[in-house]
């Protein structure tokens, strides 16, 4: 499973990067909006500035809900750099401009993704990449996960080559089983990357091999 961090903010996205782990970048209008990018310009050259850090594809979303304008910025963002993946909103014109990118060898990532017909859609139209929401569909008392074993049922039957990017992950255990369910990539807050590390059995046993260490060699 690959591993993509959820963020805007260039200090977070290269502590990911200096782990050794990190396969790519995904940001949203919000993100980009909570790190103060704003205009054409200089959202151009943020995503420039991800790609320099981070070998791997990097999603940049398009702002235009019709088919023209999502095009038109799509190939925009995609110029930008090799490693752009174009994200475009899982809505009616959104399917259009998958299968228009698709077809032209631009890659895409299908997000705001909630249900397994929406998931069939954009398998259909060659999305590169599809981002089914865990945490937000949690957040309606609904189960996320259930979603992306739905899913990975699906594409596995049905021979879709799309990949599954568990997206809106919140926490480890999203990560965790994320990667049970069959997810093919997860993308996810720094923190939540981090909190994998966590076990405080970890930390009681290091700190026991460190003083048994100490006592040996006086
Ligand atoms: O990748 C989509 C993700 O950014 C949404 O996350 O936490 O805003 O639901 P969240």
């Amino acid at each position: 499973m690959k591993f993509f961090i959820d963020t805007a903010n260039l200090e977070q996205i290269r502590e990911a990067n200096d782990l050794g782990i990190l396969d790519g970048v995904t940001t949203n209008p919000s993100l980009m909006a909570k790190e103060g990018i704003t205009g054409e310009e200089a959202v151009m050259k943020h995503y420039k500035d991800i790609c320099e850090i981070v070998d791997g594809d990097v999603s940049a979303e398009v702002i235009s809900t019709n088919f023209e304008g999502m095009v038109a910025e799509g190939e925009k963002l995609a110029a930008i750099h090799e490693n752009i993946v174009v994200k475009v909103p899982m809505i009616k014109d959104g399917i259009k401009a998958i299968r228009y990118f698709s077809d032209r060898g631009i890659r895409t990532n299908c997000t705001l993704v909630f249900s397994a017909g929406q998931a069939i859609l954009a398998a259909k139209a060659g999305a590169t990449y599809l981002s089914p929401f865990i945490g937000r569909i949690d957040d309606m008392n609904w189960d996320g996960m259930e979603l992306i074993k739905q899913i990975a049922e699906i594409y596995a039957v049905q021979g879709y080559e799309t990949q599954i990017l568990a997206a809106s992950i919140r926490n480890p255990l999203h990560i965790v089983k994320s990667a049970q369910f069959g997810a093919d990539v997860v993308t996810c807050p720094l923190s939540a990357i981090l909190g994998m590390l966590k076990h405080p059995l970890t930390d009681i046993g290091l700190a026991q091999f460190l003083a048994d260490h100490a006592k040996a060699n006086g």
